[in-house]
């Protein structure tokens, strides 16, 4: 599909990663309206795309405000939601309302007025403990161990029941640890936060060993693009459903992303572990070992491989918040 004169609403466009894909479809010739409630994003980041947008300033769970901003559009760029891995251990409604409800409403507004095309950022927590790595999109059984991992599968299912049902043809990305520019939360922000306080020690969740894949958020957004322009499409009224990976080919362990961030910082600061999970999780429902099979993407087509290593994308993050 196209982007070119499309028309998109874009769920939690002022975000982290929702603001770089606001700016992508611009720059494909997209027209964009951005709902947000600024619950985690800021309008500053809609800065580079300004004059070229459209902003609403609202809750993509309202009806009313869905009503009147869905026809028309030729599309849904579902990234609002709360993306606090963590706080599913003390807050675990926040999940099922800001992910399952909230995404429940997307999909009747789009039914209610017709529109026919959904892109949805997943993760790769909906994996939970994957005995294949790196994972590929058809492993199973998915049995997340977060609250948000099992209310993103959860959003998931509703998604490709509409699309079986009403005709909706929806991408399902899967993220990796996605950091860039921008970003506002996650273990860099994390770190940078803890060694302003105190550049003699640094407190890492677990025990250090956790390895995950980190992926730039340009090489992410790159990916969607190419996933919605090459993957072909059923014509007439039969809708589709599209898993997608995106993460980088690698992973780096926690202990070495804390000394890329500190050596960005010239710090050398002293490692305290508090333990975390018994398996050395940074917390209770945190998976240790993840990286993504990202083969099915770039078979769709030349023009689309992470441009950079996990080790890269944590340095140049780290560097931009500085
Ligand atoms: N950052 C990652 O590593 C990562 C990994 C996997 C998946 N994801 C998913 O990618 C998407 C974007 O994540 P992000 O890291 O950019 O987080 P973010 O918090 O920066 O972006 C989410 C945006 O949604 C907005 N929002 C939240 N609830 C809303 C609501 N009800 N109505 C309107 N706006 C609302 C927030 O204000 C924020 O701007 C999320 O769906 C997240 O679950 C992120």
């Amino acid at each position: 599909m196209e982007l070119k004169g499309k028309r998109i609403l874009v769920t939690g466009g002022a975000g982290f990663i929702g603001s770089h894909a606001v700016d992508r479809l611009v720059a494909e010739g997209a027209v964009v309206t951005v709902l947000d409630n600024l619950s985690g994003g800021r309008e500053e980041f809609l800065a580079p795309s300004r004059g070229n947008i459209m902003f609403v300033r609202g809750d993509c769970g309202d009806k009313t405000t869905l009503d009147r901003l869905l026809p028309g559009m030729d599309a849904v760029w579902h990234l609002a939601a709360n993306p606090d891995v963590r706080s599913g251990e003390t807050d675990p409604f926040a999940h099922y309302d800001q992910n399952i409800r909230v995404t429940y409403e997307v999909l009747e507004g789009m039914r209610r007025h017709r529109v026919r095309t959904l892109v949805f950022t997943s993760t790769s927590t909906v994996y939970g403990r994957a005995s294949v790595l790196p994972t590929p999109e058809e492993y199973g059984p998915l049995l997340p161990i977060s609250v948000y991992g099992a209310c993103k599968l959860a959003c998931e299912a509703l998604i490709a029941s509409f699309a079986g049902t009403f005709g909706l043809h929806a991408f399902l990305f899967r993220f990796a640890n996605v950091v860039g520019p921008r970003s506002t939360h996650g273990v860099i922000v994390d770190f940078v936060r803890k060694l302003r306080a105190d550049p003699e020690r640094l407190e890492i969740l677990g025990d250090g060993r956790q390895m995950k894949s980190y992926v730039l958020v340009e090489d992410t957004v790159a990916g969607m693009v190419h996933a919605v322009r090459h993957t072909p499409l059923p014509a007439g009224a039969d809708g589709s459903c599209h898993p997608y990976n995106i993460g980088s080919l690698d992973g780096i362990d926690v202990v070495t992303l804390a000394n890329l961030v500190a050596a960005e910082m010239k710090l050398t600061p002293r490692h305290v572990f508090t333990g975390g999970a018994a398996d050395g999780g940074g917390w209770k429902g945190d998976v240790k070992v993840m990286g993504l099979a990202v083969g099915k993407l770039q078979r769709l087509g030349p023009g689309w491989t992470p441009r950079h290593g996990s080790a890269d994308a944590v340095r140049l993050t780290a560097r931009s918040l500085l």
